[in-house]
């Protein structure tokens, strides 16, 4: 049997028509940008995480950017985010002009340690945080925000992984300033191509957005200082609205297989199942065990009988080359090290069928470590 990390492919299958008459809408009326379809996403979004402004950008990269923009990050101002994301996590503050200073992660959920986070900003040795929800539940931010807040540090909520994610049965959003959303084809509602989508809780934040997402245009063709041109075309929109009519239902699939993994993974004694912090919905955007001393063998094993699988992430931030020079790191960064070493994601889509579920939890049992 192939059991592919992703099937895009089989989501299309079974939603064919869906998705094919919002594409028809969208070229039949032609307003291939800025369209109501954008509009509607934004206001729907914005509903769904309970905050009041939402400005749908090109991607969730874009979303780190131009939040960390509107909130007034200074050249060269420094920005606290985990060593265990995916780099945009990170290099959206380099595109801000900020440096990014890693902070390690504690063990159990692979999340940015919130006593060292809290620490940067009390001591004032940050302009503001980025967040990390991270493989799909939620860190905890109500301190460090209420700190910031009387500090005038920003904190930004990367909320690329965590789409329908709760913390004590609330949202991403409540504790921070900006909160961004990616739509990558990866996400849990990912475009056909790229989105984003950036939340903001005042007003003036989401206006300021708004003109960066379009040049710095603040209308009349008047452009008040140099933005982007990061806009979620209309057909995109549109598919993603389709997408998103189904998260709950693709949610509730992804917690069975990830239950069903859970139980196999408890009974063996080379791996260990995800653990869900205690007050958190996990929605498994991303499968990830962790395996001590086999990781590879066991990547290879499931390869050998036709399963994919995944690392997130290989490396920790501050060793990718990209940031060689331009970082700060707090601490000796071995957990992260660690992590790196012992992460392996399992392949997790509603659209999995209960016997390729059951094929990978017998692949697991078959692994002789
Ligand atoms: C945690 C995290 N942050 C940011 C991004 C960037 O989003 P995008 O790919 O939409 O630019 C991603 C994923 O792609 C992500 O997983």
């Amino acid at each position: 049997m192939q059991i592919p990390f992703m099937r895009l492919d089989r989501q299309f299958a079974n939603h064919r028509q869906e998705f094919m008459n919002a594409v028809e809408t969208v070229f039949t009326h032609g307003k291939v940008l800025q369209a109501k379809e954008v509009s509607d996403l934004e206001e729907r979004v914005a509903g769904f995480f309970s905050l009041p402004h939402a400005v749908a950008v090109g991607s969730g990269t874009d979303a780190l950017i131009l939040g960390m923009k509107a909130l007034g990050l200074k050249p060269g101002g420094k920005v606290a985010v985990t060593s265990l994301s995916f780099v945009a996590s990170a290099s959206a503050i380099v595109h801000a002009g900020g440096v990014p200073v890693f902070v390690d992660v504690e063990d159990e959920h692979y999340m940015a340690r919130e006593d060292v986070l809290l620490d940067l900003v009390a001591s004032g040795k940050v302009d503001g945080v980025v967040a990390v929800h991270l493989y799909g539940q939620m860190t905890e931010l109500k301190e460090i925000y209420a700190e910031a807040k009387k500090r005038g540090v920003f904190v930004i909520e990367d909320a690329a992984q965590a789409l329908g994610a709760t913390r004590h049965g609330t949202p991403p959003g409540q504790y921070s300033d900006v909160t961004c959303v990616s739509f990558d084809p990866t996400k849990v509602i990912g475009a056909q191509g790229s989105g984003g989508l950036v939340l903001a809780r005042e007003h003036h934040v989401a206006e300021h957005m708004k003109r960066l997402r379009y040049h710095g245009h603040a209308g009349q063709r008047v452009y008040t200082e140099i933005g982007h041109n990061s806009q979620l075309p209309t057909v995109q929109a549109a598919i993603i609205g389709a997408k998103l009519g189904h998260e709950e239902a693709w949610r509730l699939r992804r917690l069975e297989i990830a239950a069903a993994y859970t139980e196999t993974l408890n009974r063996l004694p080379f791996a260990s199942a995800p653990k869900v912090r205690e007050g958190n919905t996990h929605i498994y955007h991303k499968y990830v065990m962790t395996v001590p001393n086999h990781r590879d063998a066991l990547a290879a094993h499931l390869k050998a009988a036709g399963i994919g699988t995944s690392v997130h992430y290989s490396l920790p931030l501050n060793e990718q080359p990209c940031f060689a020079g331009i970082h700060q790191c707090v601490g000796d960064m071995a957990v992260v090290k660690r992590a790196t070493q012992q992460v392996l994601s399992l392949p997790i889509y509603p659209e999995m069928t209960d016997e390729e579920v059951r094929y990978i939890r017998e692949a697991l049992k078959a692994f002789k470590a």
